[in-house]
């Protein structure tokens, strides 16, 4: 048995993955290494701040279930999630900026008709109409594409939050697809500013670090054309007081919109509208790329239909 100094054990975990057949995996396993050991002789990591990270991230793992992602959300509130889709995202070249797809995007949309009201539960959020539209860089209308929005109810939380998900099923959250002038619009209501979910372990690390667990509110968006890169973004409702301190570090000015409150009495199809209500229009613009969706973070998107 051969007996290592601390930068010898370093170098022999590095090179026990000298015969790993991917080379790709054996680079990201030798680099995880060098930064793990590294962080641990940095802080002199004691025996009880170890137990404490295995029991922690041992109590991430537990808190998931099929609608619960505690390892994205740890992922989002330490900005690795931004920075993995920063380093993907270097030049977007005209593009819509991307961001986290969020720890609520739960699979497969159902696809709704133009002009649904995608929270008919809701009774008491304010209307919002929301209208866009999908082009390519120089604003070629883009039809036929698959557009999955999502947000949270007026009282902070997502369908899938709630007790009686299975029985309502899914709520603010529907596909839509564009018509020839790639073009779609749907009725909802004004999300609001939202906790992130603050009774599983990162909730805990968030609340005991005096850090604030709130995101502005928004509305999210994948936008997945063939022949296109796989857009996932989220549009902010201007004004939000904590645009500057999301909890995820999501936001990017470019996606803030200007929603509108307006008092007319019908909304942009025609249909009656009772004061106040909320018009939201963004333009989302796709730059060429192979068309599919990869696994975001490990969920399922399905492929373009
Ligand atoms: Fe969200």
């Amino acid at each position: 048995m051969t007996q290592f100094s601390e930068s010898e054990l370093t170098e022999a975990v590095v090179k026990s993955f000298d015969n790993t057949p991917s080379p790709r995996a054996k680079f990201l396993l030798q680099e995880l290494v060098k930064s793990l050991h590294d962080y641990v002789s940095k802080t002199g990591l004691t025996f009880e701040e170890w137990d404490y990270a295995i029991d922690f991230l041992t109590r991430t793992g537990q808190k998931c279930t099929n609608t619960r992602q505690e390892f994205i959300l740890l992922s989002d509130v330490l900005g690795v999630s931004m920075l993995v889709d920063a380093v993907n995202h270097r030049d977007r070249g005209g593009a819509t900026e991307t961001t986290v797809l969020g720890p609520f995007y739960v699979g497969e949309h159902k696809v709704a008709a133009h002009g649904t009201d995608i929270s008919p539960h809701n009774l008491t959020g304010e209307k919002m109409f929301v209208q866009s539209r999908v082009t390519d860089l120089n604003g070629k209308p883009l039809a036929n594409v698959p557009v999955d929005v999502w947000h949270a109810d007026d009282d902070g939380f997502y369908d899938s939050q709630k007790p009686n998900y299975d029985e309502i099923g899914a709520s603010a959250r529907a596909r839509f697809i564009t018509d020839d002038d790639g073009r779609f619009f749907f009725r909802t209501i004004l999300p609001c500013s939202y906790p992130i979910p603050t009774d599983g372990p990162v909730g805990e690390m968030i609340m005991q670090t005096s850090r604030h667990p709130m995101r502005p509110a928004h509305v999210h968006f994948l936008v997945n054309a063939k022949g296109y890169e796989p857009l996932i973004t989220h549009v902010f409702i201007g004004g939000d007081k904590y645009l500057d301190s999301d909890v995820v570090f999501g936001v990017k000015d470019e996606l803030i919109a200007k929603v509108e409150k307006r008092t007319d009495p019908a909304m942009p199809d025609g249909g009656k509208a009772a004061a106040p209500w909320h018009l939201m229009t963004y333009e989302f613009h796709l730059k060429p790329g192979n068309g599919l969706a990869p696994k975001p973070l490990g969920v399922k998107v399905a492929e373009h239909a």
